[in-house]
């Protein structure tokens, strides 16, 4: 069985395939065009225009790759939400029209979930997740039908504060990696406010004080290290505690900020000093990609999942009914 899937919630336009073998999945494509800017953010429209100029070159790259026909495929799976509502109807406009022209059966997944279970994709059996990206930040387990949210951000995502730092500094979109590099020629840790409120975290104050640092001309590269350590730390810090409370005794890592190497190093000596098991999966599905979202959709339409073709931007991970674990 093979599914193709459509990533589209907010700055990438991915196509993912999918193939199930004996007694594993194997990603067959991943496919990708992601809209970047020289200087300014992300604007919803723009997004949406970007998208629908790249979908059919994206597919095609996608087939290719896998070596297969649009005909050959036996399902599609959509990311419904959540996210940007011009971005999410681009993808489910694209997935629609794919799902006609192909006669196929279409499948709309949430996002985020799919974030975390590609993860599980590393051998994490039960794990806590970690799922750190540009618009969510949250700490995750499975327990009793659905993924139990046990903290998360009380303002913006982790990667939201990264990109609007380097907004600010006029570095373009996205920004997190940029910071990543800047801060490695970091020297000397300033000290920022630290949110941490029981297993929540908020990083409004902390993004206003690395902007004050900027405009008093502070060192670019001591700001962005002193950032990364410390909301990393804070992470890291309801991660362990997550751990403890559950008694799990894995850790997996999910979403674009997982990229960041300090961080995988910080969530790797935690789970080290714990004698805890550390997974994460390679950069390319950590990033929004549509090999997750098929992954997704290929086990959803086998535990017999059904959806309608609405566009879900406000869809949360524990409002997803986890029928097929
Ligand atoms: P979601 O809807 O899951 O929140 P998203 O739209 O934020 O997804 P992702 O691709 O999961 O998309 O994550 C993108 C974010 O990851 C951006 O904020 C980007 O700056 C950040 N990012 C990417 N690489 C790095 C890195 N090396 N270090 C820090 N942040 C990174
Ligand atoms: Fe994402």
């Amino acid at each position: 069985m093979i599914c193709l899937g459509v990533e589209s919630t907010a700055h990438t336009f991915s196509i993912g395939l999918v193939r199930e073998l004996k007694d594993k999945i194997e990603i067959i494509a991943n496919e990708k065009d992601v809209f970047t800017t020289e200087k300014g953010g992300m604007i919803p429209n723009e997004v949406a225009e970007h998208h629908k100029r790249v979908c059919d070159d994206v597919l095609k790259k996608a087939l290719t790759k896998a070596n297969i026909k649009l005909n050959e495929i036996d399902v599609i799976s959509w990311s419904q939400g959540p996210g940007l509502d011009p971005a999410l109807l681009a993808g489910r406009d694209f997935a629609v029209k794919l799902a006609k022209e192909s006669n196929k059966p279409l499948l709309g997944v949430n996002h985020c979930v799919s974030h975390l279970e590609i993860g599980r994709t590393t051998g994490a059996k039960d794990p806590v997740l970690l799922y750190a990206s540009g618009a969510n930040t949250q700490i995750i387990a499975y327990e009793a039908g659905k993924y139990r949210i046990f903290g998360e951000t009380l303002d913006q995502g982790i990667g939201n504060i990264l990109d609007s730092f380097g907004r600010y500094m006029g570095l373009g979109f996205p920004a997190g990696p940029k910071i990543e590099q800047l801060a490695k020629n970091g020297k000397n840790l300033i000290e920022l406010p630290y949110n941490v409120k029981g297993m929540d975290v908020n990083f409004g104050g902390i993004l206003t004080k690395c902007k004050q640092l900027f405009d008093k001309k502070l060192d670019v590269s001591d700001i962005c290290y002193s950032l990364q350590e410390t909301i990393f730390a804070m992470l890291v810090e309801v991660s362990e505690r997550a751990m403890a409370h559950t008694g799990k005794d894995e850790l997996v890592l999910g979403g674009g900020v997982a990229c960041n190497s300090r961080l995988k190093e910080m969530c790797r000596i935690m789970c080290e000093e714990r004698g805890a098991k550390y997974f994460c999966p390679e950069n390319q599905f950590l990033v929004d990609n549509g090999g997750m979202i098929a992954f997704l959709g290929l086990i959803e339409y086998k535990a017999g999942v059904k959806t309608d073709t609405n566009i879900l931007p406000h869809w949360r991970t524990d409002q997803v009914n986890v029928t097929w674990r």
